[in-house]
C-alpha cells in the first residue's frame, strides 16, 4: 500500500467561493504561488460557473492565463457547456464536474435534476476528451451522508451517482461530505457501497463543521484510501449548503498524514504562511489548529 497521501488543495476555489469580500485576482495568484511553493501539486484554482451565482470566482478567465507554468496540476469546476467553453478558451486541461447524491441539493446548486446534470456532463466529457486528449476529469458527488435540504442520504444513492460518473469516463470521483456532519461509521458505510471502485479513483472531500474531518480521514486511510481534498487554513463552505463550515484544513491533514508515516510532499511551515495574507484580507483569525501550532512555534523560535 502506498505511503504517499495525495492532497488536492481546494482553498482557492472551495475556500473562497463563499466569501463576500472580493479578493483581487493578484491576491488569489499569490495564494496559489505560495501553495505551490509549499509543495502542493494538485490545486483546484477556480470555477467557470455563473458569476451571478458565485461572484467571487467571476475572474476565472483572467486568473487562468496568469497561473505559474511550473508543472502544477491546476483544475477548475465547470457546471455546464457554457462553463466548459469558457474553460477551453483559456486552455484548461483539468476540469471537475459536480453533482450530488441528493436531488434537492442539485436543484439548489445547479438548478437541475441529478439526471439532467449527468446528461449534461456526459456530453461535456465527450467534448472535453475530443478537445483535450491528454486532459483529466474529476466528478464530485456532494452530500454523501446528509443533505441540508433532504436529510440523511442512503449510501446506495451515492453508489448510483458514482457509477454513473465512472461510466462516462471521469478519471476520479471526489466524495463530498458537504456539511460536515459525518462520523467514521457513516463514512465506512459509504465506503462499503463503493467498494467495487478502485481506491486510486476515489478522493474524499470533508468539511470540518463539527471537527470530525480528521477522524473520517483516519477511517479512510485505514481502508487504503490515499487521496484527500483540503483547504489551506480550513477556509471554505458552499454557498448552497447552509450551515456548512470550512473544509478540512490542509494544515491539519498534512500534520495527521506525516505524523502517521505517510508522506505528502508539503512543507508545513510554508503552508502555514501561504494562507496568512488571504486570512488578513478576509479579516479572519487563524483557526486551523496545526497552522496555529506551526506559527506559534515559529514565533517562539524567533523571540
Ligand atoms: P441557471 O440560472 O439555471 O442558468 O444556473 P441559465 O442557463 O439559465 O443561465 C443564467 C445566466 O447565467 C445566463 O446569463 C447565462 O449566460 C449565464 P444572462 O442571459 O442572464 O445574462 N451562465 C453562465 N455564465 C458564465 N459561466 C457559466 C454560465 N452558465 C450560465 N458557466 C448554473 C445554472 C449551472 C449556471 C448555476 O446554477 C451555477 O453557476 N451553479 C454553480 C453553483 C456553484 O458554483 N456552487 C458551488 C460549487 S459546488 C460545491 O462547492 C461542492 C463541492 O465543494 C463538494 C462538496 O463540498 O460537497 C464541489
Ligand atoms: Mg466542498
Amino acid at each position: 500500500m502506498s505511503d504517499f497521501l495525495r492532497i488536492v488543495e481546494v482553498g482557492p476555489r472551495d475556500g473562497l467561493q463563499n466569501e463576500a469580500i472580493p479578493i483581487p485576482t493578484e491576491a488569489k495568484l499569490e495564494f496559489i504561488r505560495s501553495l505551490r511553493a509549499a509543495g502542493l501539486q494538485d490545486i483546484e484554482v477556480t470555477s467557470f460557473v455563473s458569476p451571478k451565482w458565485v461572484p467571487q470566482l467571476g475572474d476565472a478567465a483572467e486568473l487562468w492565463p496568469q497561473l505559474p507554468a511550473d508543472g502544477g496540476h491546476y483544475s477548475a469546476l465547470v457546471p455546464n457547456a457554457r462553463g466548459l467553453d469558457r474553460a477551453l478558451e483559456v486552455g484548461v486541461e483539468r476540469i471537475a464536474v459536480f453533482t450530488a447524491a441528493s436531488e434537492a441539493f442539485v436543484q439548489k446548486n445547479l438548478n437541475m435534476s441529478i439526471e439532467e446534470s449527468l446528461a449534461g456532463f456526459r456530453a461535456m466529457v465527450e467534448t472535453f476528451r475530443q478537445q483535450r486528449p491528454g486532459g483529466w476529469v474529476r466528478g464530485y458527488v456532494s452530500t454523501i451522508v446528509e443533505c441540508p435540504y433532504a436529510g440523511r442520504i442512503a449510501p446506495e444513492q451515492v453508489q448510483n451517482v458514482v457509477d454513473a460518473l465512472l461510466a462516462m469516463g471521469v478519471d476520479e470521483v471526489s466524495l463530498g461530505e458537504t456539511i460536515g456532519v459525518a462520523v467514521p461509521a457513516e463514512i465506512e458505510r459509504v465506503a462499503e457501497a463503493i467498494a467495487h471502485v478502485p481506491k486510486d479513483k476515489v478522493a474524499w472531500h470533508f468539511h470540518d463543521t463539527r471537527g470530525t474531518a480528521i477522524a473520517n480521514v483516519a477511517a479512510c486511510v485505514a481502508q487504503g484510501y490515499r487521496i484527500f481534498d483540503a483547504s489551506a487554513a480550513g477556509l471554505g463552505g458552499c454557498p448552497y449548503a447552509p450551515g456548512a463550515g470550512g473544509n478540512l484544513a490542509t494544515d491539519d491533514l498534512v500534520y495527521f498524514a506525516e505524523r502517521s508515516g505517510l508522506s505528502t510532499g508539503v512543507d508545513a511551515k510554508a503552508l502555514a504562511k501561504a494562507s496568512e495574507p488571504i486570512l488578513k484580507l478576509l479579516g479572519r483569525p487563524m483557526t486551523a489548529r496545526a497552522q496555529r501550532a506551526v506559527c506559534s512555534i515559529a514565533d517562539t523560535a524567533r523571540n
